[in-house]
């Protein structure tokens, strides 16, 4: 999906200041997070600038398949990358332009992108989850190491400026979720559809406006409950601007996505072997990153 060349030319791909750009390591929220910028930027859409889904509205930085109005398109211009920072436009070391970091607990990271080589036609199909999770853990799958990719993010932040957010953050846990409910049954007397709809999507809420504040956007309350809804899982996943199923079928099974959209599925997938093996790669890799990272894995 991109040459050598095309890389090392992002070298010099000038930066603007308006631009916005949004990392991931693979399978972490990379088009949900892409959902919720379009969504930013859609008042200020033109003739120009609206286009046909969110591919073409943040299109990756390293695949230019069919996007060759890079360096042409209004700003601000938004793109997508799973690259890490040395392979980055150095221009962007100025400050100049944004960067939105997400991040994904990486045992639910690699369960996602365990089920999404077997959707995505070009990705080897793994013979069984024990062979991949090796392989993700040895950092020999599409975008490399998930280690690597939060490590190095994280090393150099302060040469960018950079929004670091986790998947997590945006979905509400449990225990926020039951007590949040609670309060809100017994002190506010809401009834049950009431709460369903005031209660989960509350860190998405919280996300929304993170984000748009560090994009230095100013949002109304009816825009921002406007992007809450659409940028729901169930929502997404009836939106053909966002659901990616525009794709073709021999490169992507429909629907494919936008899997589960949980916390916590590496559950069904890990045995207690594979779990405490894991934990110990994380240990060990972890150990000399300078910050405690922001969820507990487990
Ligand atoms: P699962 O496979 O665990 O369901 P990426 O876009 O980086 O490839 O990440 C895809 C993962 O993000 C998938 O995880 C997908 O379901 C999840 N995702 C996408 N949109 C989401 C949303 N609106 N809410 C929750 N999860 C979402």
């Amino acid at each position: 999906m991109t040459t050598a060349e095309h890389i090392d030319s992002l070298q010099s791909f000038e930066i603007r200041e308006r631009d916005v750009f949004l990392v991931t390591y693979p399978k972490s929220g990379t088009i949900w997070a892409q959902n919720i910028i379009a969504l930013i930027f859609e008042l200020d859409d033109t003739d120009e600038t609206i286009y046909e889904n969110n591919l073409e509205k943040m299109p990756w930085l390293e695949y230019p398949e069919g996007h060759s109005d890079y360096v042409s398109r209004p700003s601000p211009r938004l793109f997508a990358s799973h690259l890490t920072p040395a392979l980055m436009p150095r221009g962007l070391k100025g400050k100049k332009a944004k960067i939105v970091y997400v991040a994904r607990n990486p045992k639910d990271n690699v369960v996602s992108y365990f089920h999404f080589c077997h959707a995505w036609t070009s990705l080897e199909t793994p013979k069984s989850f024990e062979e991949f999770l090796q392989q993700y853990l040895a950092g020999n799958v599409g975008g490399s190491s998930w280690f690597d990719h939060i490590r190095e993010w994280h090393t150099h932040r302060d040469e960018y400026s950079i929004l670091f957010l986790t998947y997590e953050d945006m979905v509400m846990n449990l225990f926020e979720f039951i007590s949040f409910s609670i309060i809100l049954l017994y002190l506010y007397g809401l009834t049950l559809p009431m709460l369903v709809a005031t209660v989960l999507p509350q860190d998405l809420r919280s996300a929304v406006v993170k984000i748009s504040q560090f994009l230095g956007r100013d949002l109304s309350e009816a825009m921002l409950t406007h992007i809450i809804e659409k940028a729901t899982f169930k929502n997404m996943k009836k939106d053909p601007k966002a659901n990616y199923e525009f794709l073709p079928e021999d490169l992507l099974q429909k629907g494919k996505f936008l899997r589960k959209g949980i916390i916590g599925d590496w559950k069904n997938s890990f045995t207690v072997a594979q779990n405490e093996m894991f934990d110990q790669v994380y240990q060990e890799k972890m150990k000399d990153i300078p910050f405690k990272f922001i969820w507990n894995i487990n």
